[in-house]
């Protein structure tokens, strides 16, 4: 879908724990709309790989608040940011106001100028609805519960990482919602304008077309 000249994007805000769907949602978000799409874990997952490929403490807060303002996508190409470990290392890095900042107009400019002329753009992660796009067209809070989201995660990494226990994710998963849920700045938290999207029990079709009739209902209302 391309956009008239003069009118605003239509955003998409998806946000929500590891492994709740919001990731996969998102994708088949953007591909059904044809709007551009942002998966903004990657920003953090990016600036985490650069301090530990350098050696470093992810907590120490210069060091990664210089990763975030070097940060380019051709600096982490090629690299494997999917890992357990980076991921651990990203929400640490993400609880730093700095590093937060040095994101922040990127993941705007993506959502004001959605990429290629598209109409519209889709944004996930933990605080798109409240920080980053707090006027976004559509916002989710996407949930499931720890337990479903651990089998989903560990199901996604058995092929590559065979030793890990759906047990380990399990509690890994558990500290790092805590960690991004208690953080001061931009926690993880549900707009008070977002739709709920609980996908515990839901196949991820039954999410998909969930989430299509609230986006349909409010592009209705918006004309
Ligand atoms: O969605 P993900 O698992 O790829 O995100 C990795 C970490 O990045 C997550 O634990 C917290 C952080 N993050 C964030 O603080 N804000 C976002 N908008 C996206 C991710």
């Amino acid at each position: 879908m391309d956009k008239a000249p003069g009118t605003p994007p239509l955003v998409i805000a998806l946000d929500g724990p590891a492994a709740s769907g919001k990731g996969t949602l998102a994708r088949l978000i953007s591909e059904h709309y044809g709007f551009a799409h942002l998966d903004t874990g990657t920003l953090y997952r990016g600036v985490a790989w650069l301090v530990l490929n350098e050696g470093g403490d992810p907590a120490d807060p210069e060091i990664a608040a210089a990763a975030a303002r070097d940060y380019a996508i051709d600096k982490i190409a090629g690299a494997d940011i999917r890992t357990k470990e980076v991921g651990a290392a990203a929400s640490v890095v993400a609880a730093n106001t700095e590093v937060r900042a040095a994101l922040l107009d990127f993941q705007r400019r993506f959502a004001m100028k959605p990429p290629k002329g598209a109409r519209g753009a889709v944004l996930d992660g933990r605080d798109i609805g409240t920080v980053v796009c707090p006027d976004a067209t559509v916002k989710f809070f996407v949930t499931a519960s720890p337990e479903v989201r651990a089998r989903r995660r560990w199901l996604e990494l058995e092929a590559s990482r065979p030793d890990l226990k759906e047990s380990e994710i399990y509690q890994d998963l558990l500290e790092r919602d805590a960690r991004d849920a208690a953080r001061d700045d931009a926690p993880m938290a549900a707009a008070p304008d977002a739709e709920l999207l609980d996908t515990t029990h839901l196949s991820i079709d039954a999410a998909f077309a969930a989430a299509r009739r609230v986006i349909d209902g409010v592009f209705r209302r918006c004309g």
